[in-house]
């Protein structure tokens, strides 16, 4: 790169502000404003911040994460990521930081609003749609946090001690889909260490994982703040620091290129990724943005959003005609959003205590007050005076803003005890009840959950949510959402409970592979509600499902057996054969949001790949397909399978023998394992299938050395030998399939 100098390209690689990378007109390399996200366009024209306290831009709030989550709609998702898109490209940002891919490993953790979920394909899938979305329009995405940034305490310090296998079959694959299929104009390393290594300075996870891997060909930038050395942090594969300018970060970039301890292509490669990506970004700040039409997508998403958990009698849909009492402040002053860098500053605000009152007679009670101060006994009697002259009551219930946030964890899932006190009083007073949730985090159903008859999961809806929750509850849009995360009953049922947070800058991933339902529906520990489950206004029968003998496609029919149009979600889990390894009992392998009339019939399609059969091998360090008998299964949630058929898949090609495999290896492998089962049938005294498994973990070199056993097997070196000749392994594989 001639016409930059070191000084140049040192100061390229860093920010030059809070939300820009620099520009070097003589180069002829644009600055490039980068700015959050995800749900909606957080431009500050003055001073930044990534605390969401400075003012921003008006820009349509999206439902957060965890709401469009719950749509398991990625169409959905990939239009709300075409709008920010178009808003992003008419205030001129070239690159929007979000998506957050990171998995809800805890409910605890305080910035799950802004992620998906607890399993990696959603979060994959929806986090590729919002991709695909936005890129679309011209404008970067920045996936984000790479990766394993699952808590909030102590986030820039903290180790995340977690082993290879869950790193690659939990925490890894949504950045993996998002990358390999979308290619992201950028990636976000995160702020938390990695086993110990900072994930700014991870060669093996910036560089050897997303790169060479995946094929990552974007930029890589910091979470703000996240470098702490910029020159390792350069040689792992961190292009960009942000924010900027750091003096010192450019300093000492030039002495350690002019001191020989970083290769200049090093820098050069950098600084190319910072120019093509000015290059990609240079045509923004061209078109207007159409806000009335994204409120009306915000509030189409909001409504897909929202997950019907209880419904009991049929007491949803409402009929217009009731006097309905509206309680609950937060009926009157939704809390759309989450707190800290994603908060966006709306464009309009609907309330639901608005769009209820224009569709039905409502009266109105707050029930309690946001203000901690505030006395909640006069608020409790008023609002039981409100529900017992009801015909039925919409009790709005939740968190309050300052209970979960970026920045720090909660601590427990419950409800603030005002609350708790004002649904139990309300329910007395008017059985007749429907709670709606307000939170980002999951929060506890108990101990009020059987009082109430009908219960709505609302999340955070953005900006159009209040239109959005009189759609559902009056029947003009049939609730669609499922949950994208399991609801336990009690805190300590979660699995990371005995880890979450950590201990100082530790924290110790025990569970491993066990995230969620992958650990509830294994360990069979009852939840309230399950992954995957929701409600709708009307019903569905699962039939016919057919799976290919390779177990590649399958295909299931779904009718629409009740009253009303409606929604359904149907996912496609594998259950996989517990041979050697640990597996959960079922995992998300695919699923297809679809429409249907009263009576429609529909057959679902699913391709999937061998992946959805494989776990990831430590030895090999790859995917490997386990032999044996698979279940596909339909679900209407983790834990309520409707159909389910079997599907045999044989192990791949036995693995190359030497004399520090395992007796169980030679045991399990085509041309050694007969030959092997005749010797130990001849030997004296014992019953040999004991006898073998007594030895069967015994590397043979080890075996050889007992005395007696060494001449018994004389010809082990012969044996491996063929075992290891292609010819014979595969006459072996014939004579044993048949
Ligand atoms: C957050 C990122 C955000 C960045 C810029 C950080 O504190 O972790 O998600 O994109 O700030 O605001």
């Amino acid at each position: 790169m001639p016409d930059l100098t070191l000084e140049q390209k040192a100061a390229l690689v860093v920010g030059a502000n809070f939300w820009s990378t620099l520009g070097i007109d003589s180069a002829g390399i644009p600055p490039v404003v980068v700015t959050d996200g995800p749900h909606g366009v957080r431009l500050q024209r003055g001073s930044g911040d990534a605390l969401g306290i400075g003012d921003s831009v008006p820009a349509t709030c999206f439902p957060p994460a965890a709401g469009l989550a719950s749509s398991w709609n990625p169409a959905l998702v990939e239009r709300i990521g075409v709008a920010l898109g178009d808003e992003s490209r008419a205030e001129g940002v070239g690159v929007l930081l979000g998506p957050g891919v990171n998995i809800k490993r805890s409910p605890l953790c305080g910035r799950n609003f802004e992620y998906f979920s607890e399993d990696p394909l959603l979060s994959g899938e929806l986090g590729a749609a919002w991709v695909r979305g936005i890129q679309s329009r011209g404008v970067g995405a920045s996936l984000k946090h790479f990766a394993v940034n699952n808590q909030e305490t102590n986030r820039m310090t903290v180790s995340a001690e977690v082993d290879e296998r869950t790193l690659r079959e939990i925490y890894l694959p949504a950045f993996e889909r998002v990358v390999t299929g979308e290619q992201p104009w950028t990636v976000m390393c995160s702020y938390n260490r990695i086993n110990g290594v900072a994930a700014s300075e991870n060669h093996w996870l910036l560089t050897e994982v997303l790169r060479d891997e995946w094929g990552f060909r974007g930029l890589v930038v910091s979470d703000w703040g996240a470098v702490e050395h910029r020159v390792p942090a350069l040689a792992a594969g961190l292009d960009l620091e942000m924010p900027g300018p750091q003096g010192e970060s450019a300093a000492a970039v030039v002495a350690a290129v002019r001191g020989g301890t970083l290769a200049p292509d090093v820098l050069d490669a950098a600084v190319a990724r910072v120019r093509a990506l000015a290059d990609r970004a240079a045509h923004v700040g061209s078109q207007s943005q159409a806000s009335s039409a994204h409120h009306a997508l915000a509030r189409e998403a909001a409504a897909e959003s929202m997950v019907l958990l209880r419904n009991e009698g049929g007491l949803l849909p409402l009929d217009t005609a009731q006097a309905v009492g509206v309680i609950g402040e937060f009926a009157r002053s939704p809390r759309i959003q989450g707190a800290g860098s994603s908060q966006v500053n709306p464009t309009r605000l609907d309330t639901a205590l608005e769009a209820i009152g224009s569709i039905a007679p409502v009266e109105f009670a707050p029930g309690y007050s946001f203000d901690k101060r505030v006395d909640p006994a006069p608020l409790i009697a008023e609002a039981v005076a409100v529900a017992r002259r009801s015909e039925v009551v919409l009790l709005f219930v939740g968190l309050p803003a300052g209970d979960e946030s970026e920045g720090y964890d909660r601590t427990h899932l419950e409800l603030p005890a005002a609350q708790g006190r004002l649904i139990r009083e309300v329910v007395a007073a008017n059985a007749r009840t429907v709670v709606v949730l307000t939170n980002g985090g999951v929060v506890s159903l108990e101990p009020w959950h059987d009082s109430v008859p009908a219960i709505v999961e609302a999340w955070l809806l953005g900006q159009a949510g209040g239109s959005a929750v009189a759609d559902v509850l009056f029947g003009r849009v049939g609730p669609s959402g499922r949950l994208a995360e399991s609801i336990p009953l009690r805190l300590q049922d979660n699995p990371s409970y005995l880890n979450f947070p950590g201990e100082g800058d530790t924290v110790r991933y025990g569970e491993g592979i066990f995230v969620g339902y992958r650990y509830y529906e294994t360990v069979d520990v009852p939840v309230r509600y399950p992954f995957g489950h929701g409600l709708t206004y009307t019903t569905f029968s699962y039939d016919s499902l057919d799976v290919s003998r390779d177990g590649r496609t399958a295909s299931v029919t779904v009718t629409n057996t009740g009253p009303r149009a409606g929604r359904e979600v149907v996912q496609l889990y594998v259950s996989a054969p517990t041979g050697g390894i640990s597996v959960p009992r079922r995992e998300l392998r695919g699923f297809e949001k679809v429409s249907l009339e009263p009576g429609e019939a529909i057959r679902v399609h699913f391709e999937l790949e061998s992946r959805a059969y494989s776990h990831w091998d430590v030895v090999t360090k790859g995917w490997v397909v386990a032999g044996g008998q698979y279940l596909v299964e339909i679900g209407r949630s983790a834990h309520d399978i409707a159909v389910s058929a079997p599907v045999s898949l044989s192990a791949p090609r036995s693995p190359r023998l030497t004399l520090d495999s395992r007796v169980s290896e030679f045991l399990d492998h085509p041309v050694t394992g007969p030959i092997l089962a005749r010797a130990a049938g001849g030997v004296e005294g014992g019953d040999s299938a004991n006898l073998l498994e007594m030895v069967a973990s015994m590397p043979m070199r080890r075996l050889m050395r007992f005395p007696g056993v060494g001449d018994s097997f004389k010809r082990v070196g012969v044996l491996i030998a063929l075992a290891n000749n292609p010819v014979v392994r595969g006459l072996a594989s014939l004579l044993r399939r048949r």
